[in-house]
């Protein structure tokens, strides 16, 4: 197959073109560099049925040429970040629903057929039923980037319809392990590489929350490749576990060998959009046949032993 991926120099992009060219598909990857890293594409680069679009989503010429001739596209390029969202209140509008109508328009301008999104579980807002299934009551949005992704869903299955676009929406919990590059495991391990006798934890540290390895999560997304039929379908990707922040917070110290003196700001929320308690229902892809291999804990875990091979990330990135 002919693929492109967008966010092709991400955590999860640069994970799931190692996985396609693995499997013999030709990737045309697609990024920005604005938090993708050479270091994470550098061993596609290597394949010879890959190469690299360098160029924004916002510029539609662009986005047409590298979907022209495509049998599918993985768009994975946004935003990726919660936290910040009302810090600037234009950027998950541009780069979360503008960059994916873009590629909407370069698809259908070039007539390719088969679409699949990473969307996240933070579109279900505080949810009301958990485990939370994809046909959750539609629900308040809670953050920009929550919003924004809840918007480009919308427009993608009105692609769906009206284009006759085959579409996948992935809503994902929280990701970890290779080449992790921005998230709590992340945060933590930065502080305590500066400072090791403290930490300071955003909340209560009570916060309920899903995480999933990116392995796992790929060969979710690659399962749903094979077997998905349906025109349109969303799936939830996560596993059938949760934990508190501050069990992740003891996985880690103890991984580091440290005991800092835990500081927490209070309060059940850490920032504006911080849901306290994530749970998917996964039986949907379950149904497929798909299963997690890393519990929460195994994956918090390797995470930090990849964070600490990679300690240059943690002085890269602010
Ligand atoms: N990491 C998670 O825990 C998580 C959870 C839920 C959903 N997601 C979604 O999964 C996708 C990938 O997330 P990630 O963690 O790999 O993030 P990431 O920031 O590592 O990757 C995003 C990539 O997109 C590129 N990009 C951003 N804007 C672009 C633009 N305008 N034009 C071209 N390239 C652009 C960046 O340079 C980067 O390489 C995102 O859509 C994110 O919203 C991630």
């Amino acid at each position: 197959m002919r693929i492109t991926v967008t966010g092709a120099a991400g955590f999860i992009g640069s994970n799931l073109v190692d996985r396609l060219l693995a499997e013999g598909h030709h990737v045309t990857g697609f990024d920005n560099f604005s938090t993708g890293l050479e270091k994470f594409i550098a061993p596609a680069r290597q394949a010879a049925n890959f190469r690299l679009v360098q160029a924004d989503l916002l510029d539609l010429d662009a986005v047409r040429a590298a979907v022209a001739g495509a049998d599918m596209v993985f768009h994975l390029a946004a935003n990726a970040d919660v936290r910040f969202g009302t810090d600037h209140p234009r950027r998950d509008l541009e780069q979360n629903v503008i960059a994916t109508h873009n590629v909407l328009e370069a698809m259908r301008g070039h007539g390719v057929k088969r679409l699949f999104f990473s969307s996240t579980g933070s579109v279900y807002g505080e949810a009301k039923v958990f485990p939370t299934p994809e046909d959750a009551p539609f629900p308040v949005q809670t953050s920009l980037y929550g919003a924004s992704k809840a918007a480009a869903e919308g427009l993608i299955s009105a692609y769906a319809e009206g284009f006759g676009l085959q579409a996948t929406v992935f809503r994902f919990v929280s990701i970890l392990g290779q080449r992790y590059s921005h998230g709590h495991v992340f945060d933590f391990c930065k502080m305590l590489r500066t400072d090791p006798t403290k930490l300071r934890i955003l909340g209560n540290g009570m916060q309920r929350k899903s995480y999933l390895h990116v392995s796992d999560c790929v060969a979710a997304i690659l399962t749903v490749m094979e077997r998905q039929t349906e025109p349109f379908a969303i799936f939830n990707l996560g596993t059938d576990e949760y934990c508190e922040v501050r069990d992740s917070v003891g996985w880690i110290c103890e991984r580091l060998k440290l005991q800092p003196e835990l500081q927490y700001t209070g309060g059940e929320r850490g920032w504006i959009g911080d849901n306290p308690f994530i749970f998917l229902d996964c039986a949907r892809i379950r149904a497929l046949g798909w299963a997690p291999r890393y519990s929460i804990r195994a994956g918090v875990e390797s995470t930090v032993d990849y964070l600490l091979e990679n300690a240059d990330l943690l002085d890269a990135r602010a």
